[in-house]
């Protein structure tokens, strides 16, 4: 049987790379996507292949359309055909809430690019290669800072609830062909706190986390991983969903 293709935004490290060896794992063929840095989006790549999937690493600022375009073009050419997107790269600037004054428009601007409109350009791209042997998949990372307000910066949660709402709306643009359904993880075990807070404001987050929430747990890459093969794969019932993968965080008080 022909391989199925799982393309996954930002899968040079964390949550999406996670991904992208899981699917690779479970007999997918994968597109590795980074930005800045080949040389993580490589490794990940290797991961993949060890499991005997095909990889495309393809280099694509999803803020930028004519990158996601050709992100597109070059699935088409290699596979042709596309079965799942996951629309995992995302940014942030660190800023704690009570500073209004540390975000400024652009700031804004430079988040929902990535986060929202990126989001929505990928969509557009790959559009008719999802459409191409249905059912296909798009899963978006938000944030359980999308339905708290917390999180790295009031512009961050802000950009991951237009994500929830463009993931709405895509669930009804794209059915019956095309599901859209969005995860949000809690804290992460990845870089990308750990890099944004500094080891120490890390470590002490990590324990305040495992404190209150329910599960008195952090969340790893693999569980989200699992998350975004479900609605990737199995949830073929589901479309218009967001799935918290939070160990239970929005069950307590702040
Ligand atoms: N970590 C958490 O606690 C947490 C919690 C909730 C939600 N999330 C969400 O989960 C997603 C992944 O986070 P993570 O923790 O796995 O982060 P991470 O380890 O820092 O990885 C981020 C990935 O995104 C890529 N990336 C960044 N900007 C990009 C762009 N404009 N175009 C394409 N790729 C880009 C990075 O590669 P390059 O640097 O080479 O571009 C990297 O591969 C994000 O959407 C984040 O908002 C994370």
């Amino acid at each position: 049987m022909e391989r199925k293709v799982c393309v996954v935004t930002g899968s040079s490290s964390g949550i999406g790379a996670a991904t992208a060896r899981l699917y690779a794992e479970r007999g997918w063929n994968v597109v590795v996507n980074y930005s800045r840095e080949a040389a993580p989006a490589e490794a990940v790549a290797e991961q993949c292949r060890l499991h005997g999937a095909e990889v495309l690493v393809q280099k694509c600022n999803v803020a930028d359309d004519a990158d996601c375009r050709a992100l597109a073009a070059a699935v088409d050419a290699k596979w042709g055909r596309c079965d799942v997107l996951v629309n995992n790269a995302g940014t942030t600037k660190f800023v704690a809430a009570r500073h209004l004054d540390g975000l400024d428009a652009a700031d804004f601007q430079a988040i929902y690019a990535v986060n929202v409109v990126g989001a929505f350009q990928m969509v557009r791209a790959l559009a008719p290669l999802l459409q191409r042997h249905p059912p296909g998949a798009v899963v978006n990372m938000s944030s359980v800072a999308s339905v708290t307000g917390m999180g790295s910066s009031i512009a961050y949660a802000a950009s991951k609830g237009a994500l929830n709402t463009l993931t709405l709306a895509l669930a009804r643009a794209l059915g019956p062909a095309v599901r859209v359904n969005a995860i949000g993880p809690g804290l992460v075990d990845s870089p990308w706190l750990k890099n944004g807070m500094g080891a120490e404001r890390y470590a002490a987050a990590v324990d305040g986390y495992k404190a209150r929430a329910a599960l008195a747990e952090i969340i790893q890459p693999e569980d989200v991983a699992r998350a975004a093969w479900y609605l990737g794969v199995d949830a073929v019932k589901t479309s218009g969903e967001f799935l918290a993968v939070d160990g239970g965080i929005r069950l307590m008080p702040v």
